[in-house]
């Protein structure tokens, strides 16, 4: 378990450092003059304090990369972040979960979320009979945990992007597991009722579109106040604060971005609450509340 942690890791330092590399070749062609000012004036801050030695240490995280597909992300990122230099809405900015599902089930299914789904299900011995709901789940996961939970197993997901809940639902049906599957069309911070407990809610790469509070709140309801959280951020903002502005710079694309959570602002949320808890970080990016 540790390895595969490990390689979480070392994924997400190569992602940044490829996301370093394409900044700075960024900032090579920048002039400054553009019609969306707000994001460029952002660039301009941030090229004015990028330190060129930052560039070793990027080449060195992604000399570690086994699977180039989880970088593939960070082109779409790179070429969306020249045309909302024109436009913040300009069309070609490929990074909607509604109007750009197509693109995004790839990413789901190829990207980084394919290890994390890999480590929640070995961390929580995700397994046959488990009841699982799942905030912000995407097009690739309700496959991917709804095959480990048998037919005796309830996975519920919840998402706001009807087209890749449709995607999703495709999926299912054609791995005739859609009988353990239920989708629902919500925000995820939104008050949802739940009338069975569940054991396990998952988290995963979603916090930073939606208020982590609220889809807490909505953990423990369907919980019923006990079971694990898993939550995984591809960034949790105390954790390593010098990848904020260019995580910012980059995922501001993506509609629906608000920011990245912390870990101190979890923890404060339990402590609020008064709840009994543990909170164990697996590395940098995956974080397990026991209840
Ligand atoms: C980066 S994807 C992660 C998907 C999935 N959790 C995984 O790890 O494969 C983020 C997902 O959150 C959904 N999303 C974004 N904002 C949301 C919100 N406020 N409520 C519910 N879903 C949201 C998107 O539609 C998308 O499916």
């Amino acid at each position: 378990m540790m390895k595969l942690l490990h390689e979480l890791d070392a994924m997400m330092d190569s992602i940044y450092g490829y996301m370093v590399l394409k900044s700075y070749v960024f900032l090579l062609r920048f002039n400054g003059n553009y019609a969306n000012r707000d994001y460029a004036e952002r660039w301009k801050k941030y090229g004015e304090r990028f330190d060129k030695s930052v560039l070793s240490k990027a080449c060195e995280a992604l000399k570690n990369c086994r699977d180039g597909k989880i970088l593939d992300l960070v082109d779409a990122m790179d070429r969306s972040s020249y045309y909302a230099l024109i436009h913040p809405e300009h069309p070609n900015i490929t990074l909607g979960f509604i109007k750009d599902a197509d693109l995004w089930n790839l990413w789901l299914e190829s990207g980084i979320y394919r290890y994390v789904r890999r480590a929640i299900a070995e961390i929580l011995e995700i397994g046959s009979g488990d009841k699982i709901v799942d905030f912000g789940c995407g097009s690739a996961s309700p496959k991917f945990y709804s095959s480990l939970i048998g037919s005796s197993g309830l996975y519920v997901g919840i998402d706001y992007s009807k087209p890749l809940l449709n995607i999703a639902e495709k999926k299912c049906r054609n791995e005739k597991l859609i009988d353990r599957v239920r989708l629902i069309h919500s925000k995820a911070e939104s008050r949802i009722h739940f009338n069975k407990n569940y054991d396990v809610a998952i988290i995963s790469a979603v916090a930073e579109y939606s208020s982590i509070s609220g889809i807490l709140r909505n953990a423990l309801e369907a919980l019923g106040y006990e079971g694990s959280i898993a939550i995984f951020s591809e960034l949790f903002v105390d954790l390593q604060p010098e990848r904020v502005e260019l995580f910012n710079l980059y995922y501001s694309l993506i509609p629906g971005f608000r920011s990245f959570p912390s870990l101190r602002e979890i923890e404060e949320f339990f402590e609020k609450i008064g709840l009994d808890y543990s909170l164990k970080p697996y590395g940098n990016h995956l974080l397990v509340v026991q209840l």
